[in-house]
């Protein structure tokens, strides 16, 4: 049997998609292990969750600026995830742009939870957008992070999540978070299971037969791009 698909969990605030994979592990529908989580912020709930899992945590120092992490702690975010040999890095709600040099840096492929169907409504707050151009159908993606424009990876998975009449934006927002918290865990399952193969901005999850062997040359595959 393959060993467990070694995680890094990036996080700034609640947590809940950080939540559905521990729960996810804790009940033996996903074969990874947490190895660390790693938060730009110290007060972040996500933290609790990932604690009382017994799991690593990190809190970097982000320095001054709003929207990306200084050098010091690309350096800091990039020795954590090589002293837990983290295998796959999943962004889970973490709200910092990482740099092209991180990106490059980082060995494991890295993955993004995005509260829309991409390439509509990139960026922030993705219910609200949906919401006020009037869309009847939004949704959730995961996607692999790649250097470029934000939330502009090669799609791995999509689902879809209808807009009805008279929703708020909350309401619409924990929709499709019901459906990002089933789609992570099977998009998860799909890299433990060595079946994410990606070339250039297409990525194909070959069937379920085949050994660890091949298995982690689909991984490799995907690291590679
Ligand atoms: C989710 O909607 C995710 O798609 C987005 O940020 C939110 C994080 O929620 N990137 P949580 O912290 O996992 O509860």
């Amino acid at each position: 049997m393959a060993s467990r698909l070694r995680l890094g969990v990036l996080v700034s605030g609640r947590g809940s998609n950080l939540e559905a994979i521990l729960g996810a592990i804790a009940a033996g529908r996903l074969a990874a292990e947490t190895r660390v989580v790693v938060s730009d912020r110290a007060d972040a709930p996500a933290l609790t969750r990932a604690r009382a899992a017994g799991v690593p945590v990190v809190i970097l120092d982000p320095g001054s600026r709003p929207a990306r992490l200084d050098a010091r702690a690309d350096q800091q975010l990039l020795e954590a995830l090589r002293a837990h040999q983290v295998e796959l890095v999943v962004l889970a709600g973490f709200m910092r742009i990482l740099s092209t040099a991180v990106l490059e840096a980082v060995a494991s492929p890295m993955i993004n939870i995005h509260p829309s169907l991409l390439p509509a409504f990139p960026g922030l707050d993705a219910p609200r957008q949906a919401l006020d151009y009037g869309a009847q159908v939004t949704g959730c993606t995961v996607h692999f992070v790649d250097p470029g424009a934000v939330d502009g990876g090669a799609i791995i998975a999509q689902r879809a999540v209808p807009v009805h009449a008279g929703d708020t934006r909350d309401q619409l927002a924990d929709r499709i978070l019901q459906e990002e918290h089933r789609l992570l865990v099977d998009v998860l399952g799909w890299f433990a299971a060595r079946r994410v193969v990606r070339t250039g901005r297409r990525v194909h999850i070959r069937d379920q037969a085949g050994g660890s062997g091949s298995g982690m040359q689909a991984a490799g595959a995907a690291a590679g791009e």
